[in-house]
């Protein structure tokens, strides 16, 4: 990975107004790492969902433009659902990949989440049918032959993980899917799913404020040779150095977060000015060092931002040059210390639904 350019220089958060900025910008070429079996991939990839889905209106013209200043920069990841916006989302980046190399990108897709006409949540179908059956509307909707990775985006309470990864599995042998994925599940069911089928990465919400995948969960995919792609780095723009507290509309997950409400929220929010005095001294924004957090703890581990303008784009993408010192991981920590968050990530029913919290 590139570093901060020399002229930076670091002065330790305890120096008020002490530290010399400079803002990194993206030049050169998009660093890499490694994500289990799907090897090679962008040190950061770009999530989709907001484009369609939970954070609010969005403007499709942007989300195209956005999506191909991605692909510009060298970001192969995209990661999509087949239930953001029931379909929207991937329609969307089939036209947004329109007249580019398809197999320049890995597309990462999740299935298995239930949802009714009116946008309500209906549950979880990982049953080899409807593996079988999502994908084949997934693949039309993409205008592809193929899915890079193709995971189950919850645990299904019902079907075991061996017959979700065993339909997918075939999908694999019949050349419809390249990677078995996972995503907020724990050590067990990982190990049982990779006794199946060898998992290219696990997908879960990490970041300075979210720090579940450390220690048992992290343990067994490292041991077992698997990626991590982590989501929520900016903690849904919560940890961004952007949000207000008049931001969230009705629709929008983030008004029924516990970590966005009421008191929560104001405290939250104090530890992101805690961050913002850090990144001040660094020379970089509050974003760029909650991403740069993320992508400094290992070659295993992809952010994915959720950016949904050029402008928020382009502000990630500076984070891939910001290489932490170790004095600087410790001041970041300092600031924003493990378990400081007040509130939970999802609201009660959505973490029952997480085998990732068991
Ligand atoms: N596996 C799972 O269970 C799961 C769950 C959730 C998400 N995901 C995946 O992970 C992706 C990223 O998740 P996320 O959207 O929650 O991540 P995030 O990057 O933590 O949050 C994205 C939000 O942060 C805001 N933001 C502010 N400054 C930003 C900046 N400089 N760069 C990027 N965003 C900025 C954006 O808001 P504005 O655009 O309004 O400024 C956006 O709404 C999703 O798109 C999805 O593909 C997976």
């Amino acid at each position: 990975m590139n570093t901060i350019p020399d002229e930076t220089v670091f002065q330790g958060a305890d120096v008020a107004g002490g530290g010399r900025f400079t803002q990194p910008k993206r030049a050169g070429v998009m660093p890499t790492k490694t994500l289990g079996t799907l090897g090679t991939t962008s040190a950061i990839g770009l999530g989709l969902m907001g484009m369609s889905d939970l954070y609010g209106p969005s403007d499709r013209a942007e989300s195209i433009a956005t999506i191909g200043a991605a692909l510009d920069a060298g970001i192969t990841l995209l990661d999509t659902g087949d239930f953001y916006g029931t379909g929207h989302n991937e329609m969307l980046l089939g036209d947004a990949l329109h007249g580019h190399d398809r197999d320049r990108v890995q597309i990462s897709v999740k299935f298995g989440s239930l949802r009714g006409p009116d946008a309500s949540w209906l549950g979880q179908d990982n049953s080899p049918v409807a593996v079988k059956n999502s994908l084949a509307y997934t693949l039309q909707r993409l205008g592809t032959d193929h899915i890079d990775v193709y995971r189950p985006s919850r645990l299904d309470p019902v079907v075991p993980i061996e017959d979700t990864v065993g339909a997918i599995a075939e999908m694999i042998q019949a050349g419809y899917v390249r990677h078995v994925g996972l995503s907020e599940v724990g050590a067990d069911t990982i190990r049982r799913a990779h006794a199946v089928h060898p998992v290219s990465d696990l997908q879960i919400e990490y970041s300075l404020i979210s720090r579940g995948l450390e220690g048992e969960i992290l343990d067994t995919c490292r041991e077992l040779g698997i990626g991590v792609t982590a989501y929520g780095v900016l903690s849904r723009g919560l940890i961004s150095g952007h949000w207000s507290t008049d931001r969230q509309g009705a629709n929008d997950f983030r008004a029924h977060s516990p970590r966005f409400s009421g008191e929560n929220l104001d405290r939250n929010l104090a530890l992101v000015e805690r961050l913002r005095s850090v990144a001040t001294e660094l020379g970089v924004s509050v974003a760029q060092v909650a991403i740069a957090w993320v992508d400094a703890q290992g070659d295993d581990i992809v952010p994915l931002v959720g950016a949904r303008s050029r402008e928020r784009l382009a502000e990630s993408l500076d984070a891939v040059d910001v290489e932490l010192s170790a004095e600087q991981l410790a001041a970041i920590e300092s600031a924003v210390p493990k378990d400081a968050a007040a509130g939970d990530r999802y609201d009660a029913m959505q973490m029952t639904a997480l085998d990732s919290e068991r």
